[in-house]
């Protein structure tokens, strides 16, 4: 899968090609904190935490995180920074569609489209159903997603641009019939070719997130564009849900 050789090859350097998200981190853990209505010291899960740019900063404002995420080297540099900065974070190396025991957490992130990675609709839906059983009844999950209806109309498009002394060219291409948003990028770093990798995103439309949230054993309480709790717009290029764990329904005992 791409996204085992493209973050596994990066690790730190993801912080260099992500360069601009970092002016966002704040700003996204306002809104999470606020959307989700956290109090410190709740227990929060990163999940695709990367390189703990969230993780930190919720610890930093003294809730407890576990860090979540399947790559050793987003990790390691997670925990590099984590260390640098004498913050406490549990750091779990996982795959979000097979999640190891954890203590039941009050809320539950997922910034920077990090789901739907998966060309099977049943993985990506696993992750929902493996994330709603790590949580308490009446926890939060937020759930940043590429926003269907912009990204199926940036197909064709090219862009080039540099970051943190890295030089990415990107062109996209969105192929309908199999719903995924491919992505073709070349990586160079510090002067030298990386790699050339090809991205592929599945893409849900608004109906269809929220039917998996649902099935998943979530309530849908908002989706929002932006990060000022704007409406979800044709022109917005992030759908961002907030949900609430729905009490897990028992069958009655047989008599
Ligand atoms: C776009 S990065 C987002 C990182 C972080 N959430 C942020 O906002 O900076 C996506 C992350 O998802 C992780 N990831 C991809 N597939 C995964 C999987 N199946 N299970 C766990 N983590 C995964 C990658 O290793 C990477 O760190």
């Amino acid at each position: 899968m791409w996204w085992e050789r493209f973050y596994d090859d990066l690790g730190p350097a993801v912080d260099r090609i992500f360069a601009s998200q970092h002016s966002l981190t704040e700003p996204e853990v306002d809104f999470a904190v606020r959307a989700l209505g956290l109090r410190p010291p709740a227990l929060v899960l990163d999940l695709a935490c990367g390189t703990g740019r969230h993780s930190l900063a919720l610890a930093q404002r003294g809730f407890q995180v576990v860090g979540i995420d399947r790559s050793r080297p987003q990790l390691d540099a997670a925990r590099a920074k984590a260390d640098a900065a004498k913050l406490k974070v549990g750091w779990v190396e996982a795959d979000l569609r097979r999640l190891p025991d954890l203590p039941p957490a009050d809320a539950a992130i997922c910034f920077f489209n990090s789901w739907g990675y998966f060309l099977e609709d049943r993985d990506n839906r696993a992750v929902l159903t493996q994330v709603r059983a790590r949580l308490q009844p009446g926890a939060g999950l937020l759930l940043d997603t590429l926003h269907a209806d912009w990204w199926t109309q940036q197909g064709g498009r090219t862009r080039a641009y540099v970051t943190g002394g890295a030089g990415v060219t990107e062109d996209l291409a969105y192929d309908g019939e199999r719903r995924l948003l491919h992505a073709r990028w070349r990586v160079r770093l510090d002067g030298r070719l990386l790699g050339t990798y090809i991205i592929h995103q599945r893409l849900y439309r608004p109906p269809e997130i929220r039917l998996r949230l649902q099935d998943a054993g979530f309530r849908v309480t908002g989706v929002y564009g932006d990060l000022e709790g704007g409406r979800t717009r044709p022109w917005s290029p992030r759908a961002i849900w907030v949900a609430a764990a729905a009490p897990v329904r028992t069958r009655p005992h047989p008599a």
